[in-house]
């Protein structure tokens, strides 16, 4: 059986980058099943592109100030340096733009998405306050793939952390960003090896495909 090739992928960020950095670290490793071919940020000042490119990964600054109101200039601007560099698939990892459809419809499939929270629960900003106001005992992160409405595409992987009442913000936050550094490269090598099917737009997956220790879901047992 030969191997199937790795995909070429596109990390889009807008900041600090550890969901990019625990990308490039699992795509470091041997029979890992994508390649990280480009980061591309849409600010210059995003911390994430310093790492980037000191582990010589090509990186591109595409910034939406240049493009004014113009979305889609923007999004054409961004989908002309993933075509340039042959991009497959793409993984959001604090992207601070929200995609118009017509860049979603592109990727359909392929635009991957890690949000800090339970998905349904808590889309959109300030996760972690609005949980420990609602007092939620279990909160998380979830990978899922992107469609035109914020936060609810179909979720490929998720993983659980518990809420202690001395909780801060910050504190949770850390703790589900460790779970998170966890469930991407996990959730995008399932998709990358296509263990994960949609039907009726959900994402089924083939659990004998995950390995892990952790309350992930998919879990293997
Ligand atoms: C993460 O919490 C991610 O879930 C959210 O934005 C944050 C990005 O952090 N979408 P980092 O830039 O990956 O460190």
């Amino acid at each position: 059986m030969t191997a199937m090739a790795r995909k070429r992928v596109a990390v889009l960020i807008s900041g600090r980058g550890s969901n990019m950095a625990s990308l490039i670290a699992a795509a470091a490793a041997s029979g890992y099943p994508a390649d990280i071919a480009l980061v591309v940020s849409n600010r210059g000042d995003a911390a994430g592109l310093a790492h980037a490119q000191a582990a010589g990964i090509e990186t591109a600054v595409v910034s939406h100030r240049d493009f004014g109101t113009n979305r889609e200039a923007f999004e054409q601007a961004i989908q002309d340096t993933l075509e340039r560099h042959r991009v497959e698939l793409i993984c959001l990892a604090g992207f601070m733009r929200v995609l118009t459809p017509w860049f979603i419809r592109r990727w359909e499939g392929a635009l991957l998405n890690i949000h800090p929270s339970l998905l349904p629960s808590f889309k959109g900003l300030d996760t972690h306050a609005r949980a420990l106001q609602a007092g939620v005992r279990i909160h998380g992160a979830s990978v899922h793939f992107v469609t035109a409405e914020l936060d609810s595409g179909p979720i490929i992987m998720q993983a659980a952390v518990p809420v202690l009442d001395r909780d801060t913000p910050a504190t949770l936050a850390a703790r589900v960003l460790a779970a998170e550094h966890r469930i991407y490269p996990a959730a995008l090598r399932l998709v990358c090896e296509q263990h994960v099917r949609l039907v009726d737009g959900r994402c089924v997956v083939d659990v004998a495909a995950v390995e892990g220790v952790m309350l992930v879901a998919p879990d293997a047992e």
